[in-house]
């Protein structure tokens, strides 16, 4: 069977209008700053059954990384279209998938000082069919904590995710899905998701702050809380009160409402989801299904 193309869009100093080109066909040149410094920023959306999930949230959050990372880049709009119109070429107008955004300072000889004005950023962009883990979902995962190693921005979506990679691998090495990152002694997020945990009846999370990533699902979740009369407490959960926790769960784009019921071996609260985890994943599916009706 003929695999079917895998339409993405591209945009760069070669092409500055952009144009979408089959993913076996992009180029990227070895001198590009992301390639070279990791310097550039990107953005992970969902779309359930072809409608994106808080689109406005995520192109404002990816708006502030550029701006955080002075990447001169105000054609978020054009984005938008370019992300509509892969939906549409992909086939993935119905059914769920995810969308990958990644804007880089653009290509030039190697040298960390920025390049001149005149190198324009580099514009990539991808949409593929996801399908969502759900036996992680309903029964939840294994973690592991992890030495929070990363640099002092966390709260900028930045391609730079070594620790976060590092981390991952140790966790999948451990028969773990999931690293939480602990930064003095305090749980921050995880690799990919923000971090929650529940005591008694509490939801408490790290506030939002340089040293995590202001999740869109973790917004979500303090709505759903104060929707559905959930106390919820933005504060620190220190490592050591990880085994007094009734319940632990994760929060991300991909990754949804996911219980957490094992931390490095040691059982949360009763070692299965707990109730309040599970009154949120029914409430986010609600709320999921309205949205995206
Ligand atoms: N990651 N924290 C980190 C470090 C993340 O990388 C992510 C998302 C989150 C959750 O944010 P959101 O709810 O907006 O997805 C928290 C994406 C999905 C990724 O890197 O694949």
């Amino acid at each position: 069977m003929v695999k079917a193309k895998e339409w993405t869009f591209y945009k760069n100093h070669t092409a500055p209008k952009g144009f979408f080109l089959p993913k076996d066909k992009v180029c990227i040149s070895p001198n590009d700053r992301g390639f070279m410094f990791a310097d550039g920023v990107y953005e992970v959306i969902r779309t359930y059954n072809g409608k994106f999930y808080r689109l406005p949230e995520h192109l404002k959050r990816f708006q502030r990384s550029l701006d955080a990372l002075r990447i001169d880049f105000s054609d978020v709009p054009l984005i938008e279209t370019a992300i509509k119109e892969l939906l549409a070429r992909n086939k993935l107008q119905t059914g769920d998938a995810t969308i990958y955004i990644q804007v880089t300072r653009g290509v030039w000889q190697r040298s960390h000082e920025f390049p001149p004005k005149s190198v324009r950023p580099t514009v990539y962009v991808e949409a593929a069919r996801f399908a969502p883990r759900k036996e992680y979902t309903r029964l939840g995962i294994a973690a592991i904590t992890a030495s929070d190693i990363r640099w002092g921005r966390c709260d900028i979506k930045a391609v730079g995710l070594l620790p976060n990679v590092l981390a991952r691998q140790q966790a999948v090495e451990n028969g773990a899905a999931e690293a939480i990152f602990v930064r003095d002694g305090v749980i921050t997020e995880g690799t990919h998701t923000n971090v929650f945990g529940v005591l008694a009846g509490e939801v408490i999370t790290h506030p939002r702050t340089n040293y995590i990533l202001a999740g869109i699902t973790r917004e979500t979740v303090l709505h759903l809380c104060a929707a559905y009369n959930i106390p919820i407490c933005e504060t620190f959960i220190p490592e050591c009160n990880l085994a007094k926790l009734d319940e632990l769960f994760l929060a991300g784009t991909t990754t949804e409402i996911m219980p957490v019921i094992k931390v490095n071996g040691k059982p949360i609260g009763k070692g299965r989801p707990g109730k309040i985890t599970k009154a949120l994943q029914v409430a986010f599916r609600d709320h999921v299904l309205s949205a995206s009706r």
